[in-house]
């Protein structure tokens, strides 16, 4: 199910508990919960204005106001979300009414049926009218070909350089559920994880999303995986409904898929603007990154939202970028060189590699390419000018 936030206006208590019930399986996240429309409108309005949902549920049952005003207001938000009428019986009149006044949906208990069916819907729809509904910022992902092809090194690097360089606010999600390790190479130990968003979707908003997420440097923002087996399965749709909310709070989310391609991973692509398959030049991994490449089409993502990034690369390489492209389909988008010490004598000592290394100018370069300005001169001594 495509992603979807929603808000609640629900008076009755049995309604109420019905709908939470109800909405508990599926991946929305809920911006706002009230159980009236406040005399007050203006600080009521600009609460919704904030959260963008898409859908309000809003009851119909002992409404104050007339109804038309209320939709008519209610979908004059920046959103413009839909409307979900909940009543306490299916009176015909009250069902005229509501439909008159501009909702989308009529809904009665029991809800959970019904309420599944407008949902989907919904989110059919949104994923008809495809990205350009998505707000915020863009959404990068790193994948590794093969393991340990250098995709995490790769994600970190230019997450770190991209903050550096002041291209907006990042944040670092570790999305390798099985061996994420961006973590350790960042040197956050927080508390939670992407398993505490995942788990607590109701509550996932700005407040709740800063007692998650571990500062990096300036401008950067990290989310790890969870570490504990138990907390490894996290359902496909609750990830992608996380990654919606990260998009909304950050000019570029990026994302370490780590390696292989699974449903979870698939279900996401639909969200993300570009993908950076890491490869190195070695024949197994050259393979590997074919058949990815394949699987990724198969799923329906478009080529040209695919690149290719050939990581360790050395002088003695034996094929050229193009005969790279006509094997692999996707032209190469960058390099980065093979420099095994550097990256070692960083991690040993706990940091990132220096800006002014071999890998450090190419993590730099490559940070520039991907958020598209111009790269920043560095004053750098060299011999040969
Ligand atoms: N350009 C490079 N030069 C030398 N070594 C590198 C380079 N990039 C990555 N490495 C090394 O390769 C190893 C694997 O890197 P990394 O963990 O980033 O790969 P990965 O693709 O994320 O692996 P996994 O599939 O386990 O997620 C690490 O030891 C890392 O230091
Ligand atoms: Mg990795």
């Amino acid at each position: 199910m495509y992603p979807i936030t929603a808000g609640l206006i629900v008076e009755s208590k049995e309604l109420w508990e019905e709908l939470k019930q109800a909405l508990a399986p599926h991946p929305i996240r809920l911006a706002f919960e009230a159980s009236e429309i406040p005399q007050d409108w203006g600080p009521f309005i600009e609460r919704i204005d904030r959260v963008q949902p898409d859908v309000i549920l809003l009851e119909v049952t002992k409404l104050r106001e007339p109804l038309d005003d209320v939709v008519k207001r209610l979908r004059a938000t920046s959103s413009q979300p839909v409307i979900f009428a909940l009543h306490t019986s299916a009176h015909p009149e009250a069902i005229l009414t509501a439909l008159r006044a501009g909702v989308s949906e009529y809904l009665y208990p029991p809800v959970a049926e019904p309420l599944h069916a407008a949902l989907q819907r919904l989110s059919d729809s949104k994923e008809k009218a495809g990205k350009s509904t998505l707000r915020g910022g863009k959404i990068v992902a790193f994948l590794s070909a093969k393991g340990g092809c250098g995709a995490t090194t790769i994600a970190c690097h230019v997450a770190a350089e991209m903050a550096r360089q002041n291209t907006g606010k990042i944040l670092l999600a570790d999305l390798d559920l099985q061996s994420g390790m961006v973590g350790f190479l960042m040197k956050t130990s927080p508390a939670y994880s992407l398993a505490d968003a995942v788990n607590n979707l109701q509550r996932l908003d700005q407040s709740y999303w800063r007692g998650l997420i571990s500062n990096g440097t300036p401008n950067l923002e990290i989310i790890n995986a969870p570490t504990s087996p138990a907390a490894k399965q996290l359902p496909a749709g609750h990830v992608k409904q996380v990654v919606a909310f990260a998009r909304t709070q950050y000019d570029w989310t990026i994302l370490d898929l780590g390696r292989n391609v699974n449903p979870g991973t698939l279900s996401l692509l639909d969200m993300v603007d570009e993908t950076y398959l890491v490869t190195t030049p070695e024949v197994p991994a050259l393979h590997q990154a074919k058949q990815i490449i394949q699987v990724l089409l198969d799923a329906g993502y478009s080529r040209s939202h695919l690149r290719l990034l050939l990581n360790r690369t050395s002088k003695r390489i034996d094929v050229t970028f193009d005969e790279l492209e006509s094997m692999l389909g996707v032209p190469v988008f960058a390099t980065v060189g093979n420099d095994f010490d550097a990256l070692y004598e960083a991690f040993s000592a706990g940091r990132l590699v220096n800006e002014s290394s071999g890998p450090g100018v190419d993590f730099a370069r490559l940070a520039s390419k991907i958020a598209g300005v111009a790269e920043q001169k560095k004053k750098r001594f060299s011999l040969f000018g």
